[in-house]
């Protein structure tokens, strides 16, 4: 009996060091997360929500790195609007749909404030290099595969991965590539209209292996793309929102495939992409322009070697920083199913995309492009365009100079002819906050109204929230 009676003490004793254990770990881990026991980063976190809570009225942002007034962060205005809260509207100012700068997606990181925001640590990453001595973080890597694989829109599978400063970066980097090992004179051309990044930055370092050709439809037209080519893609294109293939094709032609825009926010997915050079950025996936991340998926070994060298030799990779943000901001896009962002990007661009046709379709002065409804691979359906830029073009004869009639009525696009195109043409964004856009509805809508033709338009209506 007494022998029993000492192995229930020691069955007991156990069981209650065993739980004491658990529940100190657990406790001790709960204090870990706990925000009441936060330590070192409790003052940059206090710092950052009383730079957010600062009101602009809606229509302006503080930030950390802004101007400080009397110890009070100042507010940025958004385009319009100005004061020291930016409650004034400046009702004579210019809509201004030159950029095409993403802002559209600032309420969707708003609506996510919590989890994307990040805290950098003062010893974070100060190496050149990750543990393995790359200079690419492989969990970002993995991150993006992820978001390729919901999104439908790559292929990834036997691909390498180049992480560049932007996608702008990744471009130049593409023509040294695939113009390195060349024999002869690498001829670099895009069908117009083309996004004009590709002449002045192929221009500008030229080098003894490539120079900018112009027109690929001329190329092909003139039947003369025999020797080294490289072709610029642009699918959907930067200004008319079309997808597109290489118009030439042959053995010495290259072709690099710009899918800034290949996400189901701007475009209908008909299938993924699965081609040898492709450029993707965060700037139009995100709305994260000023974080300066793209990426590179290529299938050839060499030309991915070329393009890491380049990128090195450039700035010994991305910033860590960089790569870290744009790690959390992956993270939001994947949570849940990994689908919301897609949602409320296409809506918003769609919302727009109609109500800027509803306006124009009531105008015979002016006409916008037409982009086909088309079956889409991550929606499973048939969808209408959402595309990131208006490409208007002026019908009347007497209108060469289309910039210059939207400037007499107060906006301001971007010219055709800069795109390599008629100045019949001027591109409108579409990427651009909402107060901007609101204003170029109105504007739109004041120009319209004054053809006369539109009844329907009783009183341009401005939303002033
Ligand atoms: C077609 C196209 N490619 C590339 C870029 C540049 O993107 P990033 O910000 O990644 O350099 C833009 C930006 O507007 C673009 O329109």
């Amino acid at each position: 009996m007494a022998k029993f009676k000492g192995f229930l003490f020691g069955l007991f004793l156990v069981g209650s060091i065993a739980l004491n254990i658990f529940f100190l770990t657990n406790n001790l881990y709960a204090g870990y997360v706990n925000k009441q026991q936060l330590s070192w980063s409790q003052r940059a976190a206090a710092e950052a929500e009383a730079v957010a809570s600062v009101s602009c009225s809606g229509h302006g942002i503080t930030y950390l790195d802004g101007l400080f007034l009397d110890g009070k962060p100042v507010c940025e205005c958004n385009s319009c609007y100005g004061g020291p809260t930016c409650s004034h509207f400046l009702p004579d100012c210019v809509a201004n749909a030159d950029s095409g700068d993403p802002l559209f997606l600032e309420p969707f990181w708003m609506q996510h404030a919590e989890s994307s925001a990040l805290l950098v640590a003062g010893w974070h990453r100060m190496s050149y290099g990750f543990a393995d001595q790359s200079s690419m973080s492989q969990v970002l890597q993995n991150h993006i595969l992820k978001v390729h694989s919901i999104s439908r829109n790559a292929i990834t599978k036997g691909k390498y991965l180049v992480f560049g400063a932007g996608s702008t970066q990744l471009l130049s980097a593409a023509v040294f590539a695939l113009s390195l090992n060349s024999s002869s004179l690498a001829r670099v051309v895009a069908a117009s209209p083309y996004y004009p990044v590709y002449k002045t930055q192929t221009d500008f370092f030229e080098t003894a292996h490539f120079e900018f050709q112009g027109d690929a439809l001329l190329m092909k037209r003139s039947s003369n793309s025999t020797g080294n080519v490289i072709e610029f893609v642009t699918s959907p294109n930067n200004p008319d929102g079309l997808l597109r293939k290489a118009v030439l094709q042959g053995s010495s032609v290259n072709a690099i495939y710009d899918h800034a825009y290949y996400w189901p926010h701007f475009t209908a997915i008909p299938a993924p992409a699965d081609e040898d050079v492709m450029i993707f950025t965060i700037s139009k996936l995100t709305g994260h322009a000023g974080s300066r991340f793209g990426w590179a998926l290529v299938k050839d070994e060499d030309v991915y070697l070329n393009m890491l060298k380049y990128t090195q030799l450039a700035e010994l990779g991305v910033s860590r920083d960089t790569q870290l943000r744009a790690l959390q901001l992956l993270k939001v896009v994947l949570e849940g199913d990994g689908r919301e962002i897609f949602h409320f990007a296409y809506e918003k661009m769609r919302d727009r995309w109609e109500k800027i046709s509803q306006i124009v379709s009531l105008s015979k002065r002016y006409t916008i492009q037409d982009i086909p409804p088309q079956y889409c691979n991550f929606f499973e359906k048939v969808r209408g365009p959402s595309p990131a830029y208006v490409w208007l073009k002026c019908e009347r004869e007497e209108d060469t100079n289309c910039n210059a009639v939207l400037r007499g009525a107060n906006i301001i696009g971007r010219l055709g002819s800069l795109f390599n195109a008629s100045d019949r043409y001027v591109r409108l964004s579409l990427l651009k906050r909402d107060d901007d856009f609101n204003l170029l509805l109105y504007r739109l809508k004041e120009l319209v109204s004054k053809e006369g033709g539109a009844n329907q338009l009783i009183e341009p209506k401005l939303i002033v929230l």
